[in-house]
């Protein structure tokens, strides 16, 4: 590692190999039971939960709120949950660089008689926060965007909500979700309606903790307490392996002909998977063992074998079921034949970075063709990857670990500036990569 932990020169491999039997836990999961189990009656453990920043940043959050946790030796999670009874914290509660934890609070603590204030970094200060203001003062709850351009800080101050019909503007499970954890508290019927099918993770726990969610295609219904909610019961989780994780080696696997890898007990949950069918379409060979359900969740092994990739068309539907994987998708089209398109994904300017934007830029760094477009962009494989290359994370942990798999191919070594964003969500990852026979320095 150089300059102080910032950066990482990542050497090209001839083709990563190996099994990987304990991907990190999933960060959306993560983050929903360490907010379900904090507001339990009593003591709930969760294995496998991803301490990396962001869940911790949640963590420290309900903490702030009165539930009190632990990790015990063998490495579980144990957070004793606060029964409903949610202390107004004494300060503003910083949640880094989390959209997931900023936008699930808000709704999660909209219908608690409480006034709370919830900032955080650069990057979290710059992304859109009235997608949630809207539904949450139709519910009865005031949410004051206190930053520039109606962003963080955000002030919510707790009301008697009640259940509300919204059609989600966007496909975002951010914003569903945060509609349904303001539901939990909302007297009479709360639906949403998505534009697109999103990860259904809250709705999954939910029906798990027996709340009466019913899902109907897009379509989704919570009736909410009469008057005050009962606690919610305190359990037993187990995550699963985190795909977006995941997803760094399949890619990396699936573009060289001759290499494979084997990840065990990973998250197989559909709305999460759609970059398996791109890959295959692509060209890489995927095999699927599906293991026992963990919790709510399909689990699984994924083996990947790669091939000769071939360009493809990314669009519609599939995009919310790869959201995060789109830098990812854009590595596969730079080492593919012919032009990768990736359009209809416009949520990707309000990422952690525009990612459509700093992506381009990175791409075009190591020597490859790629073009903007409004909601998406074109790359023009194969590329001849430049020699001494250097790049920039732009402080986002998927830009940063998605340029590190497409080193991996470059000639010559690769650098990577500010990779300390990585532990956003993946702090095992050069591990990982170390594992699987890649190298980086
Ligand atoms: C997430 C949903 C997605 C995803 C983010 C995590 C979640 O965001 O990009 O990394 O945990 O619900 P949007 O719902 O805003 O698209």
């Amino acid at each position: 590692m150089t300059q102080g932990g910032q950066s990482k020169i990542v050497h090209p491999a001839p083709g990563l190999h190996g099994h990987l039997q304990q991907p990190p836990g999933d960060k959306s999961i993560s983050h929903r039971v360490a907010m379900l189990a904090a507001l339990a009656a009593g003591e709930s453990v969760i294995h496998n939960f991803l301490p990396a920043e962001d869940c911790m940043n949640t963590l420290r959050a309900m903490e702030a709120l009165g539930a009190r946790s632990f990790f015990s030796e063998d490495g579980a999670l144990h957070i004793h949950g606060t029964s409903g009874q949610v202390l107004e914290p004494a300060g503003p509660l910083d949640l880094g660089n989390s959209g997931t934890s900023i936008r699930l609070l808000a709704g999660l603590l909209a219908g608690y008689p409480i006034t709370l204030e919830m900032t955080g970094d650069e990057s979290l200060r710059s992304r859109p926060m009235s997608r949630i203001k809207v539904p949450l003062e139709e519910m009865g709850a005031t949410v004051d965007l206190l930053g520039p351009d109606q962003g963080v800080p955000v002030r919510i101050k707790g009301g008697h909500l009640h259940g509300i019909t919204y059609a989600l503007p966007m496909a975002s499970a951010q914003v569903k979700s945060c509609v349904l954890l303001a539901a939990l508290n909302a007297p009479g019927t709360t639906v949403v309606i998505e534009p697109r099918p999103t990860r259904d993770h809250t709705e999954r726990l939910l029906q798990t903790l027996d709340l009466p969610l019913t899902v109907d295609g897009l379509r989704i219904t919570l009736h909410g307490p009469e008057a005050k909610a009962a606690p919610l019961p305190a359990r037993v989780w187990t995550i699963p392996g985190d795909f977006s994780s995941a997803a760094y080696w399949l890619v990396a696997a699936a573009a060289r002909p001759g290499a494979g890898v084997i990840i065990d007990r990973v998250g197989l949950n559909p709305r999460r998977t759609a970059l398996l069918d791109v890959l295959q379409r692509m060209g890489a060979k995927v095999a699927i063992t599906p293991q026992s359900e963990a919790g709510a969740e399909p689990v699984g092994t994924i083996a990947m074998q790669g091939g000769r990739l071939r360009a493809t068309t990314v669009g519609g539907d599939e995009i919310p079921c790869l959201i995060d994987e789109l830098p990812l998708v854009a590595v596969a089209g730079a080492l593919a034949e012919g032009d990768t398109i990736i359009r209809d994904a416009a949520e990707l300017r309000v990422k952690e970075t525009d990612r459509i934007v700093t992506m381009i830029a990175n791409l075009r760094q190591l020597g490859v063709a790629a073009d903007e477009r409004e909601d998406g962009m074109v790359i023009h494989g194969p590329a001849r990857l430049k020699v001494a290359g250097s790049v920039r994370s732009y402080g986002d942990h998927r830009v940063a670990m998605a340029m590190a798999v497409l080193a991996l191919f470059a000639p010559e070594p690769v650098c990577i500036n500010n990779v300390s964003c990585v532990d956003t969500s993946y702090p095992g990852f050069w591990n990982d990569l170390k594992t699987l026979g890649g190298h980086a320095e």
